[in-house]
């Protein structure tokens, strides 16, 4: 489904964002991106693309083929056979799949494939887009970047508190070591590791809900894009 874009490995494309609006959400585990990214994308009318799940999705492949997410064949041969339906599956959360997730993500030249589809989602509208590399790789040209973070601490509690709603077993501590492992393994990766682009407006929500993270990034935001994006909703 997702075509591999060669040459491409990781450069900027110098024209991708031109007159699009490209909100870039980028941070790490459970920092509350996705909660943010999407309710920024229907405050603005725009697109929404949670990026973690195309490494989820092919995680979850490599490992229901009975693969190592680490092998880079595996990983090639399942982001070429992504469907629409990977990215409905109900698994994609687990904690098993994060793991493959962030093992998979370390590939370079899975990310390579997975950058055409990325930069071309939400076209010539732009979108709002989130994950770890939006605004350092995917589009270091984006209109507005913004780097979500949180203590380690009030991350885990949030994921565990999300396990549980879900219905999933979650011991805290546990949940804990994963987010530090999993936050070690996408910051020392030698492939777009994590990390806030040079322009990246910091927001720290570890003493903010929902509401107040999604406040202080509208506030953030203003001067790049909102008078423009809600005219267009208008
Ligand atoms: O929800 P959570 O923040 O735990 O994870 P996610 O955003 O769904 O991403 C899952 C994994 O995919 C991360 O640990 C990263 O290793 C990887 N990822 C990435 O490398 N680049 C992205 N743009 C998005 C996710």
């Amino acid at each position: 489904m997702i075509a591999p874009e060669v040459g491409h490995r990781g450069v900027p494309a110098a024209s991708a964002t031109r007159g699009r609006i490209i909100i870039a959400v980028d941070g790490p585990a459970a920092a509350g991106k996705g909660t943010l990214a999407r309710r920024l994308a229907t405050t603005l009318a725009l697109p929404y693309l949670d990026t973690g799940l195309l490494y989820r999705a092919v995680g979850r492949r490599v490992l229901d083929a009975g693969g190592d997410p680490r092998d880079v064949p595996a990983a090639l041969a399942a982001a070429a056979a992504l469907q629409v339906s990977d990215f409905a599956r109900a698994d994609l959360r687990d904690p098993v799949a994060d793991m493959a997730a962030t093992a998979v993500a370390a590939i370079a030249d899975l990310r390579a494939a997975l950058l055409g589809f990325q930069r071309s989602f939400g076209g010539a509208q732009g979108a709002v887009l989130d994950g770890r590399d939006i605004g350092t790789v995917v589009f270091p040209d984006a209109r507005a970047k913004l780097f979500v973070t949180a203590s380690a601490e009030e991350r885990a509690r949030r994921r565990q508190a999300e396990l549980v709603a879900r219905g999933v077993a979650a011991d805290y501590a546990q949940v804990l070591s994963e987010i530090r492992d999993r936050d070690a393994q996408d910051e020392n990766r030698p492939v777009s590791p994590l990390r806030p682009a040079a322009d990246a407006m910091l927001l720290d929500t570890t003493a903010l809900d929902a509401d107040g993270a999604f406040a202080r990034a509208m506030q953030l935001l203003a001067p790049h894009i909102v008078d423009e994006a809600l005219l267009r909703k208008a």
